[in-house]
């Protein structure tokens, strides 16, 4: 099994370090453009193998030869927000980024599964897929996830309970139009409505959505990695393993909730060969409405994204 991250960045190298650790992948490949950086991350990494007990290799490149036939690919290239900045501030930019990783990877390892988690998200994922031609199944973002452990980890907080009592989802887009799912909430078995109150759930859902925001404000420089890597390196567990896992990621949707053609947050299942099947939830009138208003709030720009290239 081999995995690539391209991107040396905190996001990039933290991905990695979850990766190595968890012990699934022969190497893991580390690009990035700056010379130096990613090979002296490695050796680092490498060195604490002996301590932490593990094997997995990490060699850090600047040169995509070396990722050459991955069979897992993670995208963290380009520009984190700063404060006040939105995510679609960043559109421009990374697009041009990013597209130059898709020409790269569908040259170097044309056969790979791929998670996005350059911002904007939705976005970056939908030009990743038309730039490399891969089949939508093997593109996929990686958001999801993240948001959801913020909405776990947010209720668990508020009630005192373990973060690990608390089952949730979250969907649509990973941005304003985020859609937490309070009806699919449980605590320790319990439905959130039955142990919370309104209000509050909804202050919750709220701050859910400005839950990178709030981390890119007290950091004043970059954004969240240490949860954004923990989702990432989550999903190349579930695909090196083949697990059939359904999480929460940024997939492609073919008529799925009524919704069609579009990159978005939805419950999906992972394999090998990337998303296998979209799982579609039992949501109440209003979840659904606001899964189909997040589909057409992203549908145009992604339709757009390839002429930024
Ligand atoms: C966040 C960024 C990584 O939500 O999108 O923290």
């Amino acid at each position: 099994m081999k995995v690539t991250v391209i991107g040396a960045g905190k996001y990039g190298s933290t991905t990695v370090q979850r990766i190595a650790q968890a012990d699934i992948a022969d190497e893991v490949v580390m690009l990035d453009i700056v010379e130096g950086l990613p090979q002296g991350l490695a050796l680092d990494m490498n060195q604490s193998r002996p301590i932490e007990r593990y094997e997995t290799r990490v060699i850090g490149t600047n040169s995509y030869d070396n990722t050459a036939g991955s069979d897992i690919v993670v995208v963290t290239a380009g520009k984190p927000r700063s404060p006040g900045m939105s995510r679609m501030d960043l559109l421009e930019d990374n697009a041009k980024i990013v597209g130059d990783v898709a020409r790269e990877i569908a040259d170097s390892s044309p056969d790979a599964v791929v998670i996005v988690v350059s911002n904007p998200l939705d976005e970056m994922t939908a030009l990743f897929q038309q730039v490399s031609g891969f089949p939508h199944g093997r593109v996929m973002g990686q958001a999801g996830m993240l948001d959801t452990a913020r909405f776990q980890d947010k209720i668990a907080t508020v009630l005192g309970v373990s973060p690990l009592a608390v089952d949730a989802i979250t969907l649509g887009s990973h941005g304003d139009t985020m859609v937490p799912v309070p009806s699919q909430v449980t605590v320790d078995g319990a439905l959130l409505r039955d142990v919370m109150d309104d209000s509050t759930i909804e202050e919750l859902v709220s701050a859910t959505r400005s839950g990178g925001a709030e981390i890119v404000a007290l950091l004043k420089q970059g954004s969240a990695y240490y949860a954004p890597s923990s989702a990432a390196a989550r999903m190349v567990r579930a695909v090196a393993a083949d697990e059939g896992a359904v999480l929460p990621v940024c997939a492609w949707v073919t008529g799925e909730y009524g919704i069609e053609d579009v990159y978005l947050g939805v419950p999906a299942r992972l394999g090998r060969r990337g998303v296998t099947e979209i799982v579609e939830l039992d949501l109440t009138e209003a979840e659904r409405t606001a899964l189909r208003e997040a589909a057409a709030a992203v549908r145009d720009k992604q339709a757009d994204v390839a002429s930024l290239v």
